[in-house]
């Protein structure tokens, strides 16, 4: 009987959420000519908390358009850098209200359900951010208009990959010639001309890349494999990939920027070869586990600093999540990271509430609440990133059952 309710109430909301994606659709249609700063409502203010990002970050998207953050976290663009060069926007008046909303504590311009660091209770304090030098004069004066640069440059300009994963994208994508490729390299050299104009001994951390794959890309490895990094001593890499290209001579072509290397980030959504097939369509797991284990053993000689192993969790493979943070540590990572899916549009909205375990009307709901709330992940080598709070949710729920 209590199934059958679940599944009724299941229907019932996918159906609501169906008629609500389609409002959505026709409301965003007629306003997208005037793009406009999205407020969010309904959020509880965070008073006393400082976000770095809007006081740092840029990210690059395709056409492009850029952000402080990732888009889907905080959804208002600070303008493009086809129209705009990075000084202009990185103060024009989107950016402004958004700092304005980080001092004021609403941080209203944020998704507080998808951000992490809000999840996870980890945005610092206003007083802990003053520790930082570079923020100590902007959150003692209230600037909403900065003298320095992004310090964290973000592409993610190019979804060109060797994989399709269902999650993510309905077809291949890769841009290797032609009119979209020849554009992406160009706005590309536009943001980044000047932080490579001459050598320098600039503070900035090169993000590469939530959108496609690092070596995949056409725009990208171009970057990577030609970069000298001795003449940006201080230019730090974050590197996020599928990992099915990071063979060893794939890390020989990129030499010049070892030295660089700050992170490296391998997204494995699966913990075994049948899942992986599932959720990482295009990918070839025995591949990945070689290159991310010797990835593994360079980190160990102490050749970059950081190695995170990354698991979307979804329908297919949560229940694989305890296996992952075994296998990230045998592979030899520095921590196993989790976050919840997105829908990003690539199935229709029914399909992708049948993903979302984690929402108590599920029908799996009871399993994905036995797994999640395994000691296991209590571990500090554990991040739970924005699935923290469903894990206390989950523990709520287990706690009322018994
Ligand atoms: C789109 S990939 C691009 C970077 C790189 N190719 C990689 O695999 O990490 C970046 C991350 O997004 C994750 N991802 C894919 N679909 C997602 C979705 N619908 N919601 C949230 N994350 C998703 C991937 O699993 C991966 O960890």
């Amino acid at each position: 009987m209590l199934p059958l309710l679940r599944r009724g109430l299941w229907g019932l909301r996918i159906r609501r959420e169906r008629l609500l994606a389609s409002l959505r659709f026709r409301f965003a249609k007629l306003f997208s000519r005037k793009p406009e700063s999205t407020v969010i409502d309904g959020q509880a203010p965070l008073p006393g908390r400082f976000c770095p990002n809007p006081f740092k970050q840029i990210d690059l998207e395709e056409s492009g358009v850029a952000f402080t953050c990732c888009s889907s976290w905080l959804p208002t663009p600070m303008g493009n850098i086809k129209h705009a060069p990075l000084e202009q926007m990185w103060n024009g008046q989107a950016m402004q209200k958004i700092r304005e909303s980080i001092f004021d504590g609403s941080f209203r311009y944020c998704r507080h359900d998808r951000c992490p660091m809000i999840q996870n209770d980890s945005l610092p304090t206003l007083d802990e951010a003053r520790e930082d030098p570079l923020f100590t004069k902007v959150i003692d004066e209230r600037q909403t208009t900065l003298k320095h640069l992004p310090q964290f440059v973000n592409l993610v300009n190019d979804r060109s990959c060797n994989l399709y994963c269902p999650s993510c994208r309905t077809e291949r994508i890769n841009h290797t010639e032609g009119a979209v490729y020849e554009e992406t390299a160009e706005l590309q050299a536009r943001l980044l001309e000047p932080y490579f104009s001459e050598s320098n001994d600039r503070h900035f951390v090169l993000s590469i890349t939530g959108s496609g794959d690092p070596f995949a890309s056409r725009v990208y490895r171009d970057l990577l494999y030609n970069l000298d990094g001795s003449k940006y001593p201080n230019m730090k890499i974050a590197l996020q990939t599928n990992g099915v290209l990071l063979t060893p001579r794939n890390w020989e072509r990129m030499k010049g920027v070892h030295d660089n290397i700050a992170s490296i980030i391998f997204s494995f959504d699966a913990a075994s070869e049948e899942t992986y097939a599932v959720t990482r369509r295009g990918g070839h797991w025995p591949t990945l586990v070689h290159n991310a284990r010797r990835m593994g053993e360079l980190r160990a000689r102490g050749l970059y600093p950081l190695l995170r192993f990354d698991f979307v969790v979804q329908k297919e493979n949560y229940r694989e999540m305890p296996a992952f943070v075994e296998l990230s540590r045998e592979l030899g990572a520095d921590r196993a990271y989790f976050s919840r899916l997105i829908d990003w549009g690539t199935w229709p909205k029914d399909r992708f509430m049948d993903q979302c375990v984690w929402e108590p009307q599920h029908p799996e709901y009871e399993d994905f609440a036995a797994v999640i709330t395994d000691p296991l992940f209590d571990q500090p080598f554990v991040d739970l990133g924005n699935m923290t709070d469903l894990r206390n949710i989950a523990k709520q729920h287990l706690v009322h059952l018994h």
